[in-house]
Formats: C-alpha cells, sequence, structure tokens
C-alpha cells in the first residue's frame, strides 16, 4: 500500500446527482481535476447545469470571481463510461443508496482504477466492509461522508472499516482539509457519529407530537431558541423527507435493536399517507409551490 501516500492530483465521483454533483464542484474548486461518469449523457448535462447554476449565484454574490467560476468549469470532465478513473488517485461513489449497486459499482471500479487509488462510497447508512469485501484490495476502501448541500456543509465523516489501512484515512483526512471541509473520523458503525446523535433527537420530536406533548411550533421553538439550532426538528425532518429517514432508523434499528431507533408510528403513517416533506408539499407543515412553508391548520392530530 506503499503508492497509497502520494498526493491526490485527480479525483473521479461515480454518479452526478445532488451529492455527486457538489462533490465534483468542490474538488474542482479546490484545484482537482475532476472526473465524473453517470448512466446517460443526460444526466451529466444535468449536474453541470447544477454546478454553473451555484457557480453563477456566487460569482453574483462576488465570492468568487468569474475566471474562478471558469476554471472550475473546466476542471470538470464526464463520461458515461468509468474507463477515465483508470487515472485517478482517489474515487468517490455516489450513486443512489443501494448496497447491490454500490457492490456492482466497487467491483468496476477495483478492475478499471490503478492499485494505489482510493475508493470511497459517500454512503450514509450503509456497511463500508460490506461494499469493501466486493474489491481485491479492501483495505484501500473508506467511508467520505458528505453532506447535503455538499458546497455549504463544512463536515465530513471518514469511515474506517474494520481492513481500512490507516494511511487511507489519513490521506482521505488531508484530501478534505484541502478542499475546506472539517473531517472527522468514525469507525463503520450504524449511522456514524452525525445520524447516531441526531436520529434519535428528530424521532423523539415525532414522538412528542405523537403523544401530544406539545405543539410541533413549540418543539421546533425549542430546539431553535433553546439549543440555537438553524432549524427543528420537524422542520428539518421535512426538508430531508420523511421516506429517507424512515429508511435510514429501519436499518439502523434492524441491525441493533436499538429502541432509540424505533421509528414512531405517526411517521410510518405519514410516509403511507405521501406526506413527505416539503418534496410533496405537507410534512409536518404545509408548503407552497416554491417550498414555501404555509402558515395553517394543524395537519397533525
Ligand atoms: N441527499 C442527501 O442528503 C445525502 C446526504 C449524504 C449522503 N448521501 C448519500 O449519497 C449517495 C447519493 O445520494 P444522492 O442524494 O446524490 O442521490 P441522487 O439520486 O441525487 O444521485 C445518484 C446518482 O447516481 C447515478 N447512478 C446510478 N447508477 C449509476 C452508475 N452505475 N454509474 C454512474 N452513476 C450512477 C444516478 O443516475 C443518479 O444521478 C447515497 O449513497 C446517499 O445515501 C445523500
Amino acid at each position: 500500500m506503499d503508492g497509497i501516500h502520494k498526493g491526490i492530483q485527480k479525483v473521479g465521483v461515480v454518479g452526478f446527482g445532488i451529492m455527486g454533483s457538489g462533490i465534483a464542484q468542490i474538488c474542482a474548486q479546490a484545484g482537482y481535476e475532476t472526473y465524473v461518469s453517470e448512466i446517460e449523457k443526460k444526466l451529466i448535462d444535468q449536474g453541470l447545469e447544477r454546478i454553473e447554476r451555484f457557480l453563477e449565484k456566487s460569482v453574483e454574490k462576488k465570492k468568487i470571481s468569474l475566471d474562478d467560476k471558469q476554471a472550475a468549469m473546466g476542471r470538470i470532465h464526464g463520461a458515461s463510461t468509468m474507463d477515465h478513473f483508470n487515472d485517478c488517485d482517489l474515487v468517490i461513489e455516489a450513486v443512489n443508496e443501494n448496497m447491490e449497486l454500490k457492490k456492482k459499482i466497487f467491483r468496476a471500479l477495483d478492475t478499471v482504477c490503478k492499485e494505489d487509488a482510493i475508493l470511497a462510497t459517500n454512503t450514509s447508512s450503509l456497511s463500508v466492509i460490506d461494499i469493501a469485501k466486493e474489491t481485491k484490495i479492501p483495505d484501500r476502501v473508506a467511508g467520505v461522508h458528505f453532506f447535503n448541500p455538499v458546497p455549504l456543509m463544512k463536515l465530513v465523516e471518514i469511515v474506517k472499516s474494520i481492513v481500512t489501512d490507516d494511511g487511507v484515512i489519513e490521506r482521505c483526512r488531508e484530501f478534505c482539509v484541502t478542499i475546506g471541509k472539517t473531517p472527522i473520523i468514525a469507525k463503520d458503525s450504524p449511522g456514524f457519529i452525525l445520524n447516531y446523535l441526531q436520529y434519535p433527537f428528530r424521532l423523539n420530536a415525532i414522538r412528542m407530537v405523537e403523544n401530544g406533548i406539545a405543539s410541533k411550533e413549540d418543539i421546533d421553538a425549542a430546539a431553535k431558541f433553546g439549543l440555537g439550532h438553524p432549524m427543528g426538528p420537524l422542520e428539518l425532518q421535512d426538508m430531508v423527507g420523511l421516506d429517507t429517514t424512515l429508511s435510514a432508523v429501519d436499518d439502523i434499528y434492524n441491525m441493533t435493536k436499538d429502541p432509540n431507533f424505533a421509528p414512531p408510528m405517526l411517521m410510518r403513517k405519514m410516509v403511507s399517507a405521501g406526506w413527505l416533506g416539503k418534496k410533496t408539499g405537507k410534512g409536518f407543515y404545509e408548503y407552497d409551490e416554491n417550498g414555501k412553508k404555509i402558515l395553517t391548520r394543524e395537519l397533525i392530530r
């Protein structure tokens, strides 16, 4: 694994959706030649448009210059195959949260990438060792978990599987610093650090609504004005999507049987009803077509 200590020059990103495009953007802005792959060209174009819009706003706000924007865009190279990852020093997988899909991607990366490349997954909840064991060199596989929206969220969790090489973790940590992030290191354990902390908090907020302990507005106000959180747990839950969180906490509960992660019945009912939050216009609160909260009747009884 000696080569692993060489500097990272070229970065690959598999999947150019919400997270992949954010990751590619910040890598390109930090000066890395960045290679991305998607299942079809249309999705590459959409990802590039998303980045272009973000950078355009940054130019308008005078956070970056027009030259910076153009230089960053010029460093992003898209393709619908993975062949151009052969020369990358670090490849970050950001495809859909599906174990079989991720395993397939890692088997392919294992063949395409050079032996000293680091292979990373942006998974939020899947086991890194289960993904790593699909490769011939599982000790070069780590989790590098970014948060949404990637260009704005400072935190990155680096996840060390039971076999990940310490040198790989150190290189990932150094890399995160070069792209302006604050890395923290976690074991390959359900929820890693942040979600292990925050899911029970959000589920407790839902249990309080379910049990009629307080109104949703007052629960959110407690977190904002008493704990200094930028958003209340129910507002945050609406933003993330109830279905997304339900699937994640179900997974953690099934793995750990820890009652802190048992989803409240109200959450299941809301997901069944299609009250998923902002994306469906209704969750704990109601939203207009621009995603703005509508102050209206109590939805939850
Ligand atoms: N959205 C979030 O808030 C968030 C936060 C942290 C981590 N994550 C994790 O990041 C990963 C990606 O999530 P997302 O929200 O960006 O999803 P997304 O649906 O926006 O993007 C996933 C992309 O992967 C592409 N893809 C699928 N198969 C592919 C293949 N074989 N080759 C190349 N591309 C392929 C899809 O076409 C899609 O564009 C997931 O593991 C998710 O759990 C998401």
